[in-house]
């Protein structure tokens, strides 16, 4: 025998070695429900914490790969996706769902599952997707879940979890979407996150985190849409948030932000088609650059300490359906100061317009009247509007609630407004309105008209049942409006 020889019957001794392997490993998967025995194992383990009728299906009748919920690959028989939300689960996450490696998909939510958010999810390097909203998670977002290189979605929101965003959420390359709203993080909103370039999403509404905004998010160039609404924040918003084009959606509403919007603020952000600053401490004037947001579609600026003339040109809003800047200082002590009103005529899709509590002290324009059929509800009380109610108001045929109380309104009651076919409640007390109460008042439908204050209640009722009668005999006496 040379060495040839040796070496040749060697291979070949171990390529009958590893044959030999192969079929035995073969035969002992098969034996395991042709698939991975540690899947099967694994599933089971995660059935056992959890009762639910929808998983009485996952027994021996089936394959794993077949029951409800669960996907596997297409070549090999490993569980890749795990959908089960909405199934009404009770119970706890098993710590080895970390063992099913090749789930890309997990979708637990809207179930009542309690306890811990396993660490060991951190093990499942595949994991793109992980829904585990609506449940009633406690504890904290394991660290762990950092390691998993390849999530796109976190979604935790409406939970009971606790402690600190972990900093660490900072190193996952590829998220894009992340939603922790409504849980009690606490601990501001870490810096770090900023390094996830490709963030298109966050939400973190509703969670007591205090704090500010951290600079660093002005590195989520592709952010469609931030959220922190009711967080507790405060300072100033970052002047890096107007440096993301591409916003959306953004909601810093009930935070205590302060400051002024920048100047530029509608050129910086042109896509936006939702923003919600209501109660905060902002001030200054409105940026008029948000007559150049074509697209925006919902602009509440309300609860804030916004000033000056409101000059923001709603020509180019033609999408525009909710409008609420109540609760605001924007009086200019001129009389042309609602002139912005004429601007709104071709917002044909506008619902809502919300001005009350405003200290608006100018005349309201005929204009008014040329507002969308659509509009359902006009809020103007408690400013300081004085001169007549003009009578094209009469053209708003959509109106709903009309609420005019605590101005300086006076002259007659248009008579135009009795025929609004839609109108609920028509308030115009504490005014100093004079004459009849229109005829055309009591001919149409019946709605709430509320005429005067509470001191004036004893009148009202009067007033009332002098209408009723005045409504049978088609005849109207004279009242004075207070
Ligand atoms: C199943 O998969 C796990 C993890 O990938 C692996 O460690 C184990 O050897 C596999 N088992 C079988 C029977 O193939
Ligand atoms: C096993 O699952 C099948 C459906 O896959 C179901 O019809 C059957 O009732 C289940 N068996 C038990 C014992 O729950
Ligand atoms: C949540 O699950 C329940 C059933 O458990 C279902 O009735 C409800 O429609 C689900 N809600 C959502 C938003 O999917
Ligand atoms: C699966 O996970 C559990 C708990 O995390 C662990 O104890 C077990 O060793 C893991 N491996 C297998 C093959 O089940
Ligand atoms: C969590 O990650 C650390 C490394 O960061 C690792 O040592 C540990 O085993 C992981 N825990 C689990 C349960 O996977
Ligand atoms: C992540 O962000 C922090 C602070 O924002 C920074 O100090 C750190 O260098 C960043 N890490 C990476 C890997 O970019
Ligand atoms: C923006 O908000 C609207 C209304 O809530 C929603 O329908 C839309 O999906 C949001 N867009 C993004 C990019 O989040
Ligand atoms: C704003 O700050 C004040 C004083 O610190 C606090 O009382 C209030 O609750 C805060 N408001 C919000 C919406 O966080
Ligand atoms: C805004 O973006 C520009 C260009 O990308 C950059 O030079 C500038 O530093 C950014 N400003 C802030 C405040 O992030
Ligand atoms: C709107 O955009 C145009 C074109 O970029 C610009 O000339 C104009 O000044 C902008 N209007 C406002 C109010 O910013
Ligand atoms: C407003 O509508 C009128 C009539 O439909 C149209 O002529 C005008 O160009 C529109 N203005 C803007 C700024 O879109
Ligand atoms: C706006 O309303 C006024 C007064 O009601 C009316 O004269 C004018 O024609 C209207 N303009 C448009 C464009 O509808």
């Amino acid at each position: 025998m040379n060495s040839n020889q040796l070496i040749s019957s060697s291979s070949l001794m171990h390529f009958l070695f590893y044959v030999v392997i192969f079929l035995t490993s073969t035969a002992i998967s098969t034996s395991y429900a042709d698939g991975n025995d540690t899947d099967h194992h694994s599933l089971l383990e995660i059935k056992s914490m959890i009762t639910s009728e929808a998983l009485t299906s996952w027994n021996n009748s089936l394959h794993f790969c077949d029951w409800i919920g669960v996907t596997c690959g297409k070549w090999e028989k490993r569980v890749t996706r795990l959908k089960l939300n909405s199934q009404g689960l009770e119970g706890s996450l098993s710590p080895h769902v970390g063992n099913l490696s090749f789930l890309c998909f997990l979708s637990l939510s809207n179930n009542s599952l309690q306890g811990k958010i396993p660490q060991e999810l951190g093990r499942l390097s595949r994991l793109q997707f992980l829904y585990l909203s609506t449940n009633k998670f406690s504890g904290v977002i394991p660290v762990n879940i950092s390691r998993c290189s390849n999530l796109e979605t976190l979604s935790l929101s409406l939970n009971d979890l606790v402690g600190s965003i972990p900093k660490e959420i900072g190193s996952l390359p590829k998220l894009v979407i992340l939603y922790l709203g409504d849980n009690m993080f606490t601990g501001q909103i870490p810096p770090f996150l900023g390094n996830i370039t490709s963030m298109e999403v966050f939400s973190v509404t509703r969670n007591p985190l205090g704090g500010s905004i951290p600079d660093t998010i002005g590195q989520w160039k592709n952010l469609r849409e931030f959220d922190s609404g009711g967080c507790g924040l405060s300072g100033t918003i970052p002047y890096s948030l107007y440096n993301l084009s591409l916003l959306i959606n953004i909601t810093l509403a009930y935070n205590n932000f302060t400051g002024s919007l920048p100047p530029s603020m509608g050129a910086m952000l042109p896509c936006l088609v939702r923003i919600r600053l209501w109660g905060n401490q902002l001030t200054g004037p409105l940026p008029l650059s948000i007559s150049n947001c074509s697209r925006l579609g919902y602009l509440d600026m309300g609860g804030n300490k916004f000033s000056g003339k409101l000059a923001i040109d709603f020509a180019k809003l033609r999408d525009i359906y909710y409008i609420r800047l109540s609760y605001n200082l924007f009086g200019s002590k001129e009389d042309d100061e609602l002139m912005f009103i004429d601007s709104l005529k071709n917002c044909t899709r506008l619902k809502w317009l919300l001005l009350h509590k405003c200290k608006f002290q100018g005349m309201l324009p005929t204009s008014i009247g040329n507002l969308s059929n659509k509009l359902q509800d006009l809020y103007l009380y408690g400013n300081q509007l004085h001169g007549n109610l003009p009578s094209s108001i009469g053209n708003l045929v959509g109106l709903k609630r009309l609420h005019l109380q605590g101005n300086h309104f006076k002259g007659n009651i248009p008579s135009t407004i009795g025929i609004l076919r839609n109108l609920q409640v028509v308030y115009l007390h504490k005014n100093q309105f004079s004459g009849q109460i229109p005829k055309s008042m009591g001919l149409g439908h019946p709605f709430t008209l509320r005429v005067f204050s509470k001191t004036g209640a004893f009148l009202g009722v009067c007033l009332w049942l002098m209408m009723i009668a005045a409504k049978s005999a088609r005849l109207w006496s004279h009242v004075c409006l207070f």
